[in-house]
């Protein structure tokens, strides 16, 4: 590759690489694509050494900020030992494999303890499902096939994900039929329920245990949630309490998927400690890489892993070629490392507090209908007047997402809200340069773009 020359490179990008979420056609424009060529800390700096403040950790990986020599190093010795040890099947494992699922078996709440690896949180969440059905088929109940799912959540792009992921830009109508295990339930969030106008009679917990009956418990395997929502969506202590209770008498398996709020995005360990959630399967992916390496893991309680014993048969029926790869569970273990020492749980809480507080400065303008933010976690919902029912659209977003970069800020919006999640190292500095990007993004488009 050093044979060509920047203008070369990315003029290739633009003929060959098909981009996630991106309009081939925007490809076009020759200041389309840019090359990110290192990162240090809460910086990733482009081919012409123009640095970008990481509002996103990338979305939502680098929880220990990028340009880690540290891992890269523990990779590297790892790859010279033994690049590959196979899909981890009988005999072999490695060390930074067994290392990594007692550090998580430790970490995890409750009685998990039982860890499967898989290359990302998506393929954790397929395996987390069909580990649900087998469970339930080797506990006597084979009819129990169906998932229940939150409306906006976000369980990944894949079939099965999709098929229990309620998020519309997902769902979308091309991809039908989904799955037919897919069951959608109300969310719980506090600020756009359908349930209750005034104070909260929990009305949202009811219709859960509506659609249960509805839909025969005996036909129902898990429920699957994120316990904090992207967008910092914090839903009552209570409906958990309904939740977890309805799963309890109707032999439902609770998967709490972990992708983003695992290891201190939201100021605990984990995102169920704050409404103390006892997971029976738990789903882990990006901060567990840290971005470093592309690695999943499911967290089984010690219960679901124990109706897997007993002849080849009850093998869970699922396997990934390249799960457990050494090189990547050595990356998550270093990435489990630094944000141990370099307490950076505790420091999303603290520094959370200056991150609040300089959000909700933001409440000022006349286009913010809402700040929301718990731990390191935060969004910014927008609306033409602050009018949260007239959103800013996709060319709006585009707009600012590019006024944000020329500004020296990497976050990307859709056009009414912002999910800002940087990596946990962020300063206080670098967070109120944050928010004066922001600042300057709102006026930007109160005066241009309404
Ligand atoms: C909550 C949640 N679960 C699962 C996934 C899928 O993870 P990945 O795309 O890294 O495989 C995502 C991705 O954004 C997510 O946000």
């Amino acid at each position: 590759m050093e044979d060509y020359s920047i203008d070369e490179l990315l003029q290739l990008g633009r003929e060959h690489i098909w981009l996630p979420h991106t309009q081939l056609e925007d490809l076009e424009d020759p200041h389309s694509l840019s090359l990110a060529v290192t990162g240090n800390g809460c910086y990733i700096i482009d081919h012409d050494g123009k640095r970008y403040l990481d509002a996103s950790a990338l979305s939502h990986c680098c929880v220990v900020g990028h340009g880690r020599k540290e891992i890269a190093d523990a990779v590297y010795k790892q790859m010279l030992n033994l690049e590959f040890a196979g899909s981890g099947m009988i005999p072999f494992s490695t060390s930074p494999t067994i290392m990594l699922a007692a550090r998580l078996a430790e970490l995890s709440p409750g009685n998990l303890s039982r860890v499967f690896f898989t290359t990302s949180g998506t393929e954790a969440v397929e395996a987390a499902l069909k580990m649900a059905r087998q469970y339930h088929a080797q506990n006597g109940s084979p009819n129990k096939y169906k998932v229940l799912f939150r409306n906006y959540a976000f369980h990944g792009f894949t079939w099965g994900a999709m098929s229990v992921s309620g998020d519309p830009v997902i769902r979308s109508p091309m991809f039908e039929p989904m799955n037919p295990m897919g069951v959608m339930i109300p969310e719980g969030n506090p600020s756009r329920c359908q349930y209750c106008s005034g104070p909260c009679n929990l009305g949202c917990a009811r219709a859960i245990e509506a659609v249960i009956e509805y839909e025969d418990p005996d036909s129902i395997a898990a429920v699957i949630v994120e316990p904090i929502a992207k967008g910092a969506v914090v839903s009552p202590p209570e409906y958990w309490q309904d939740l977890q209770l309805l799963c309890k008498e109707n032999d439902i398996l609770l998967i709490v998927d972990e992708v983003v709020t695992a290891f201190g995005r939201t100021g605990t360990w984990f995102g169920c400690d704050h409404s103390g959630l006892e997971p029976d399967i738990m789903v882990l992916g990006k901060t567990l890489g840290g971005g470093y390496l592309p690695i999943g893991a499911v967290v089984a309680s010690t219960e679901v892993a124990e109706r897997f014993f007993g002849g080849r048969e009850k093998n869970f029926s699922h396997s990934p070629t390249l799960a457990a790869h050494p090189a990547c569970t050595t990356a998550a273990l270093t990435n489990l490392e630094i944000i141990g020492r370099e307490n950076l749980v505790q420091r999303s809480a603290t520094m959370g507090i200056h991150f609040r507080d300089r959000l909700d400065t933001l409440l000022d303008h006349s286009s913010v209908a809402e700040v929301r933010y718990i731990g390191l976690l935060g969004a910014i919902e927008l609306g033409v007047n602050g009018d949260i029912h007239t959103p800013f659209g996709l060319t709006a977003g585009k707009r600012m997402s590019k006024f944000m970069l020329d500004s020296g800020l990497f976050l990307v919006t859709r056009g009414s809200s912002f999910s800002i999640h940087p990596p946990l190292t962020i300063t206080e500095e670098e967070i109120d340069q944050m928010v004066h990007i922001l600042d300057r993004t709102l006026t930007f488009a109160e005066e241009e773009l309404t």
